[in-house]
Formats: C-alpha cells, structure tokens, sequence
C-alpha cells in the first residue's frame, strides 16, 4: 500500500505567490496589503509519536442529510487507502459521530423555505479521517464543548439473566437511543473526547493497525 504524506492544513508554499512572468516595471518594493491573518488554533490534537500518513477533512453542515455524505467520504476514503476490510465499521461510526454531533449543534429538520434556511444557518462540524502510521482515526468536532455522556456501562457484576432484578436493564437494552456509543465502542479499538483548542470538541474513534 502506497500513501502519499498530505497533510491535513496544507500550508501554501510561498513560491505560489510569485508572479509567473517578470513585471515589465522596474520593481518597487512590495507593499503588503493584507495582513497575515493569525494562526487559527487547531480543532484536532495530534500524538507526535505517530505522525500521519494521509489525512481528508469535511466541513458539513450540521442538518440530517450530512451522515450520509460522511458515511460515503468514509468509505471512498478507506478504499482510497486500501483499508477495505474496514470500511464498513469505519462508515458507520462515522456516521454515528457525527449523527450525534447534529443532535447536539444541529437541526433535526432542513428549514422549508429559502427565508427560514437564511435565518437558520447551521453551524458547521468537521469531520477528518487520518491515516497514520499505527492508526486509522475518524473525528469529529463540533462547536458544542459539552463532552458524550455514554449510557450506564454494563457492569459485571449486575443481576444474571432471568433474574427479576435484571427487569431494568432489560428495558435499558431495549432502549432506542443511548446505543451510538455502546457501537462505537464495539466497533473501533477506542473512542475518546477532549476540548479542543479551537473550542468546542472533538469526539474520536480509532483503529489500532496491524504492522
Ligand atoms: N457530540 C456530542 N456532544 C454532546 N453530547 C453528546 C455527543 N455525542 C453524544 N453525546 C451525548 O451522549 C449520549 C449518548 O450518545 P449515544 O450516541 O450513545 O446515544 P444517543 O445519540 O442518545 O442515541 P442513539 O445513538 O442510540 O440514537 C447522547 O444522548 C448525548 O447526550
Ligand atoms: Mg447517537
């Protein structure tokens, strides 16, 4: 497998900047006349012990329809790395990162008419998939800083099955929501969340590669 490093917030070289042909004027010093904007703080960490491979980044908008566009870039983008076995697990958890983050920042609804959508600009959340030389990780910030909250972790030590103790937790795992996390958890080696240094929060997932 062949990856080519791409880092993630690319930095244009300042050679893009030089103009192609020779200016026919004698040249003047040049004037700035933007100010160079000031280094945005990232919205992901990253571990200086494992340095990237690859990374792809979405911005979306926080509305319904963007799960589904994030579950398509997570699997265009595990076949572009060769990572097939993959792609299933990795698209649906990214599509449950980023579900959640809808629910939080989001709106369950797109607004119906032109006016409304004006009014309701979603906020956005970013989504970036990162091929690094142990990992794969699939995050997710959005401007919310409040952290996940799993559901109540099954403990060991809970009534057995067929124990009428047992009724409570029964109805827990017929719950409808309160699951996204437990699936995470089943399907990436590990996910975590901390505060961002751009505010808000990034929630991520990840696989431990073979090597
Ligand atoms: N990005 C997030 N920001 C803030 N809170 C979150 C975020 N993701 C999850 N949570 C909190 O963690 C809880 C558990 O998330 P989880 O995905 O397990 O369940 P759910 O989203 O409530 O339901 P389901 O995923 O089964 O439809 C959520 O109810 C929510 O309160
Ligand atoms: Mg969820």
């Amino acid at each position: 497998m062949t990856v080519l490093p791409v880092p993630c917030q690319a930095q244009m070289p300042p050679s893009a900047f030089q103009p192609s042909q020779p200016s026919a004027q004698p040249s003047a010093p040049m004037q700035r006349s933007v100010r160079p904007s000031p280094k945005r703080p990232p919205l992901f960490t990253r571990d200086p012990r494992d340095p990237d491979r690859d990374c792809e980044a979405l911005k979306l908008a926080a509305l319904p329809s963007a799960a589904a566009t994030a579950r398509r870039f997570a699997a265009a983008q595990l076949r572009k790395w060769g990572l097939g076995p993959l792609t299933d697990d990795v698209a649906l958890v990214t599509s449950e990162l980023v579900t959640n983050a809808i629910v939080e920042v989001g709106s369950d609804t797109i607004p119906g008419d032109y006016a409304a959508l004006h009014d309701h600009t979603p906020p956005v959340i970013t989504l970036q998939l990162r091929l690094t030389v142990r990992r794969l990780l699939c995050e997710v910030w959005d401007p919310s800083p409040v952290p996940p909250v799993p559901a109540r972790p099954h403990e060991p030590d809970s009534p057995a099955p067929g124990d009428p103790a047992r009724a409570d937790l029964a109805l827990e795992d017929l719950a409808e929501s309160g699951r996204g996390l437990g699936l995470i958890a089943s399907l990436a080696s590990r996910w975590a969340s901390y505060p961002s240094p751009a505010g808000g929060k990034a929630v991520i997932a990840w696989w431990d590669l073979a090597r």
